[in-house]
């Protein structure tokens, strides 16, 4: 597919909102409040169960129209559903992006080069289903005829950092009869510490890669296998302790799994959309075919109101323009993502992936250098840990950090008023950040003058509430969708391609290059810049053999 991106900083939709930027920049929220009652209202939006308020935000009414004006302009309706009918929008590997696919209802025809690919979602998704319920009633057994009581879900990036977040997030909905644990670094740490305390006879092993050549994922999948082999004593024991999740058939077969127990996904899914796919399986497992059926429910809601809904009420386009605006014009760096829910502690991580590595470019999709600041850094921890460490910054230091808050209004369990206070916490932050405190508030409550300056809270730090009934299976569902298609608005009005990864190449490339230089015999030729050299030689010395 030949996609022209719009130059989208030289079009009159542009240049009316630098424009209108002149006029807003200094304005604070407390006369935005101020000047208009019906403000948080007016700015309040819903899609399936989630509401967002987007009213602590340094824009007006006329900003989201003239926003929404760019989007129209940067083609963005098109791509939306360019994207939902199978045509190749990731232009770089000239593959469809098909994620959407993933959660549609049986029936539905979505074709990637004419090949119906919903039939093939549903009959992966009846296979995972039937395998999670013989894990889960015991159907299954190991080896040695135990039933299996730990899965470990063997994977990196997007084959590890979606099912990993969203296992912790719905762990009051699975069984805690089975442990799900979560490999992903090459460091032997991670193996070591995933395998310890467990019983090879209960222990499952999910193998995730969608190209199954990943090297820390292929290293730990070995180191794997050698423990299990040891612990079992027969090499046999693999066919009933190891599955993979996998676009690669010849690779998995290869290692020696059973092609029978591979679940499959295709190339139309990237790897950081991809954990409703098959690489939920260790999740599927943990909390049952229904409770995913949900979550894919909640997938599919959002994803029906972002192909629908007009701009201006379009919760994820809102959630991608927004974001753009501190971008673009007021020159935010970074993006922070708040989850007021313990259970969401991994979900900024699971951003982070999702955001960066779909829209860290510096090129359009003709290869011209980009004209615009593109994807932020995002980061975030849950709250209310993140007041006692880093919100010191976002109230009173510096720089602007636009983040976004994620409440929940029932807890997941009933303890004493702990949700109340949660969630009075997660009301007062915005408050606060968005309000701040003036010198002469801080000087009527008697403070010493010299105090004054460190007392007063400038405000105008720009948020967005994001709230659902209760974190389930659906919820979760309806978060992700949206941050995906909210990396997909911004990706197009940037008129870069937020489906490839060519970035990550150069560093695993030379990772492979360099390590046989640590272990090879003599003084190999080392033809690096004189610090890697030198780094590398100064290991070389140190390394126990
Ligand atoms: O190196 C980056 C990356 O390709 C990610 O995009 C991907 O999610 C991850 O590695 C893991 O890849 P695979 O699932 O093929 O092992």
């Amino acid at each position: 597919m030949e996609i022209t991106p719009v130059r989208i900083k030289g079009t009159p939709e542009w240049r009316a909102l630098a424009e209108h930027f002149a006029t807003i920049r200094d304005v604070h929220l407390r006369d935005l409040f101020a000047g208009d009652p019906g403000r948080a209202e007016a700015m309040t939006v819903e899609a399936a169960d989630l509401v967002l308020d987007y009213s602590k935000n340094r824009l007006t009414t006329e900003t989201v129209r003239l926003l929404t004006a760019v989007a129209q302009r940067s083609g963005l309706r098109d791509r939306i559903e360019a994207m939902f009918t199978g045509e190749h929008v990731n232009v770089t590997e000239d593959r469809a992006v098909l994620h959407i696919a993933l959660r549609a209802e049986a029936g539905t025809h979505i074709a990637d080069r004419g090949h119906d690919v919903v039939p093939d979602v549903q009959r992966v998704l009846t296979k995972m289903a039937d395998f999670a319920r013989r894990v889960r009633s015991g159907e299954w057994r190991g080896f040695s005829g135990k039933r299996i009581r730990s899965v470990v879900n063997i994977g990196i990036g997007g084959s590890d950092l979606g099912p990993a977040m969203a296992y912790d997030a719905l762990l009051p909905f699975s069984d805690r009869a089975l442990s799900v644990r979560f490999v992903s670094n090459v460091d032997g740490a991670d193996i070591w510490e995933a395998t310890s305390g467990l019983d090879p006879a209960e222990t499952l092993f999910i193998v995730s890669s969608k190209t199954f050549t990943t090297l820390e994922t292929i290293g730990n999948a070995k180191s794997a296998r050698e423990w299990l082999v040891a612990g079992l004593g027969h090499p046999k024991a693999v066919e009933r302790h190891f599955v993979a999740v996998s676009t690669n058939a010849s690779e998995v077969q290869g290692f020696g799994i059973d092609p029978a127990n591979m679940f499959e996904f295709w190339d139309w899914v990237g790897g950081r959309y991809s954990y409703d796919s098959a690489i939920g399986l260790s999740l599927m497992i943990s909390i049952g075919p229904e409770p995913f059926f949900d979550m894919l429910a909640g997938f599919r809601a959002v994803d029906e109101h972002f192909r629908s809904a007009p701009f201006e009420h379009n919760l994820p386009v809102l959630l991608g323009l927004i974001g753009l605006w501190y971008n673009d014009f007021f020159g935010a760096e970074t993006q922070a993502v708040l989850p007021y829910s313990h259970y969401l502690a991994k979900f900024p991580a699971y951003l982070q992936q999702l955001d960066m590595e779909s829209n860290g470019k510096c090129v359009t999709l003709d290869g011209s250098p980009v004209e615009l600041s593109t994807g932020p850094v995002v980061w975030g921890t849950p709250g209310t840990n993140g007041q006692h460490a880093y919100y010191q910054l976002l109230h009173q230091g510096t720089r602007l950090v636009p983040a976004d808050f994620i409440g929940f209004m029932h807890p997941a369990h009933r303890v004493g008023d702990h949700h109340d206070l949660l969630m009075a916490n997660f009301f007062a932050q915005t408050e606060a950040l968005a309000f701040g405190k003036t010198a002469e508030q801080v000087r009527a409550e008697g403070v010493a003058e010299r105090l004054v300056p460190h007392r007063t809270f400038p405000g105008n730090r720009p948020t967005n509430t994001i709230l659902a009934p209760e974190l389930s299976p659906r919820t979760l569902g309806e978060l992700v969708a949206t941050y995906e298609h909210k990396v997909l608005t911004q990706g197009v009005i940037w008129g870069i391609n937020s489906f490839d990864q060519w970035g990550v190449e150069l560093g695993k490339s030379l990772a492979l290059r360099i390590a046989p230089e640590l272990s090879a015999d003599g003084e190999p030729a080392l033809g690096h810049d004189s610090s890697t050299n030198a780094l590398i030689r100064r290991y070389r010395a140190a390394r126990r053999p």
